[in-house]
């Protein structure tokens, strides 16, 4: 194995530098390459100060996440740390790229830290169950100060350099050659004595009032619902303040120790590399070239058109926005510019962004304009026939080469792609509402889409910060399939005695964001409603004939307060056991166990269906479509994941087989969940 880490000298200045693509993270090699490194500098006395400095994207961004479960390869992470602190001569950590987790650790552990401007500093541990455990939660608040350190381990989310070098974490900002520059820096400190050690500082550390900790879990409350690292992460920053450094990381480490042992660490480590995977294409040539995307093109001004707008117009790429009449032209533009405007208020985007952004928007009610587009998302009524016309008459104006998409969310692409002479140019290109802030983006594969149209689909996505996800041609592709027969037996345990409220705690307690109703009450109880108020077949019908259609209306599944907090309806209870009466259903108690094994067990056995027929290319990419598309919670992995590890596919089986009557006729089997509960397998690792 050659040694990732190489020195040289420049003057009196020992540079060592990593080059362990592609994000240096910290292997057995790397942290062995850096003690030996620093023994090297400490040794000869022809060095006065050392630079530690990374080559490619980026300086350490962590810990090895693979190495992660296996037996450990000494020198571990800590004692690399502490013995780059220990050294007698000054060291400097040269920043570029990202320093996250162990990463920053590392530069903890140096005696200076210099950065360029668009350097991002980050403890992102948490998003992998985890905290710094390297000493980070004990240097990090020594160093930035409580709060920042309290705000960067418990959300994980990075700073800038800037906001580094305010905090007193970065000492210089770098304009320039980075290792010139902190070779330079190195050589001004080097006679510095005492050694500024991270470890060593009380300053910033000595009375902290505790309310910190408890105002800040209090203000996190609901985004930290349900995981267990944020609040370990707050402990060990909390000990910081009240025990000195070498107590502090025994506390640290046993924290971590405790973390890396848990359910939830596995199942969010499992999922940062569920994420990176599902970007993936399996099935297409190697020397696949993607198609250029200069302009953008998007059909339909509303909720969906607008926000699918914004995601190309964020990250610079020209959009050309076509509506049928000047009033909906109008009224979409004008909600994007209050989007970003709200963004700005809330500090996401300066002033200028938002006109450089709205700049590069083009409003038109001529279709003949999307002609220079190179890709065009069409964002119309969902209706087969509408989105038949139109792209029937995009065939006709659409440059050659120009991928031509279809933001359906049930709708058989295929069909839709052969109202055109060009099917191999058509994909699907479903976006999440609200579709410039939700992450999911899935990308359906049609039955003639052509490779490079699916890479460039994969591509622009990362480009607009989504997450892409491939699916297959399939009522509801991934995301929607799964949701329906949830809420098919949402609907007949209302019927047998259940209440709205009663099966939406039990998803909440699960670990969504809401339940089924709640959900329904959000999206709209009156989506694809038939409109005839006098027609009424089912509980939704009901509902939507006296204008019950969800919080947009004050009422649907609850009533709503002006605050918009839902409260239970005697109105749609009274409907409930009407419905109930007429069809002779027969009430009873239904159990949180019934729930669960009726409306979330079916989401697994339709996932199951879904790998089957192949409309997913692998089990992980399923997970990473509930955990972005639905708030599924992450420390549970995703539904294949929980089924594999949380319940176990023979506990599945088995309640689902205990319901199969009650659940027939919309339930049946997937032949693979069964073969593989028989077998002991699991569809994830
Ligand atoms: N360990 C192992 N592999 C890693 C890794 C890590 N820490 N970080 C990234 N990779 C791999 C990815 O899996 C991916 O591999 P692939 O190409 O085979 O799919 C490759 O590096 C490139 O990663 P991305 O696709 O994510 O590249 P980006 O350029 O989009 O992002 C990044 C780069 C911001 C560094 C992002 O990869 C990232 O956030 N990495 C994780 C950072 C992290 O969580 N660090 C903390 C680790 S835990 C720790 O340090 C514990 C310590 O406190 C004791």
């Amino acid at each position: 194995m050659t040694n990732p880490i190489s020195t040289r000298k420049h003057g009196d200045v020992l540079i060592v530098e990593s080059n362990n693509p592609p994000v240096n993270a910290l292997s057995a090699a790397v942290r062995q390459g850096l003690v030996e490194a620093i023994e090297q500098g400490e040794a000869d006395d022809g060095v006065k100060a050392l630079v530690i400095a990374c080559e490619g994207q980026t300086f350490f961004a962590g810990a090895d996440i693979t190495e992660f479960g296996k037996p450990p390869v000494m020198p571990w992470l800590p004692e690399v740390v502490d013995r780059i602190e220990a050294c007698s001569k000054p060291v400097v950590a040269a920043i570029h790229g990202t320093a996250l987790g162990g990463g920053l650790e590392v530069a903890l552990g140096c005696h200076y830290r210099v950065a360029v401007p668009s350097a991002k500093l980050g403890t992102p541990e948490v998003k992998l169950g985890l905290l710094p455990g390297a000493g980070g939660t004990q240097r990090l608040p020594r160093v930035a100060g409580v709060e920042k350190a309290l705000q960067m381990c418990a959300t994980g989310n990075p700073i800038g350099a800037k906001e580094a070098y305010e905090s007193g974490l970065v000492d210089r900002l770098i304009e320039g050659d980075l290792v010139p520059h902190a070779v330079a820096y190195a050589e001004e400190v080097s006679d510095v004595r005492p050694l500024p050690r991270s470890s060593e500082r009380q300053d910033r550390v000595e009375n902290v009032d505790a309310s910190v900790f408890d105002d800040f879990r209090k203000a996190n409350g609901r985004k930290f619902r349900g995981f267990d690292a944020p609040d370990a992460n707050i402990r060990a920053v909390k000990v910081a303040t009240e025990k000195p450094y070498g107590e502090g990381v025994i506390e640290e480490r046993k924290l971590f120790m405790e973390l890396m042992s848990g359910g939830q660490a596995k199942a969010q480590q499992y999922f940062f590399f569920a994420e990176r995977k599902a970007a993936k294409i399996d099935d297409i040539p190697e020397d696949t070239k993607p198609r250029d995307i200069k302009r953008v093109g998007v059909i339909g001004a509303g909720t969906m058109g607008g926000g699918i707008s914004m995601n190309f117009l964020s990250a610079g790429i020209p959009v050309t926005i076509v509506e049928m009449g000047q009033d909906a032209l109008d009224r979409g533009t004008g909600v994007v510019r209050n989007n970003y405007e709200a963004s700005a208020t809330k500090g996401r985007f300066t002033a200028s962004q938002v006109e450089q952004a709205m700049g590069l928007l083009n409003p038109t009610l001529d279709f003949d304009a999307l002609a220079d587009c190179d890709l065009i998302i069409e964002a119309v009524y969902e209706n087969m026939d509408v989105k038949k016309e139109v792209f029937g008459r995009l065939d006709t104006i659409a440059k050659p080469g120009a991928i031509l998409a279809s933001n359906t969310s049930y709708l058989n692409v295929d069909e839709i792609a052969s109202s055109t002479s060009r099917p191999q140019d058509v994909v699907g290109l479903h976006f999440f509402s609200p579709a410039n802030i939700m992450k999911l983006l899935e990308v359906v594969r049609g039955a003639k889409t052509a490779p490079d149209v699916l890479l460039t689909a994969m591509r622009i996505g990362k480009k607009i910060r989504k997450v892409p996800v491939v699916a297959g041609v399939c009522h509801g592709f991934i995301g929607n399939r799964m949701l329906m027969p949830r809420q098919v037996e949402a609907t007949k345990l209302l019927l047998e005695g259940a209440s709205p409220e009663q099966i939406d705690k039990v998803h909440v307690e699960f670990g969504m964001p809401m339940g089924p109703f709640q959900m329904a009450d959000l999206a709209g109880v009156d989506i694809g409603w038939h409109r005839d108020p006098n027609r009424i077949e089912n509980i939704r019908d009901a509902l939507c004939a006296i204008e019950r259609w969800g919080q947009k209306k004050g009422a649907g599944f609850y009533d709503y307060d002006e605050a918009r907090r839902p409260n239970p309806s005697p109105v749609v209870q009274d409907i409930i056991e009407d419905f109930a009466k007429k069809q002779g259903v027969e009430r009873r108690e239904i159990s949180t166990q019934e729930i669960v094994e009726r409306t979330i067990y079916p989401m697994v056995n339709e996932g199951a269906k879904i790998l089957e027929e192949g409309m997913a290319q692998r089990a992980s990419d399923v997970d990473v479509v509930w955990v972005y598309g639905y708030g599924w919670p992450v420390y549970r992995g995703g539904p294949m994941y929980w089924a594999d590890h949380g319940e176990g596919l023979q506990k599945i089986v088995d309640g689902l087989k205990r319901n199969e009557e009650r659940m027939k006729p919309e339930f049946s089997f997937s032949k693979l969940l069964l073969d593989k509960a028989e077998k002991g397998e699991r569809f994830t690792r």
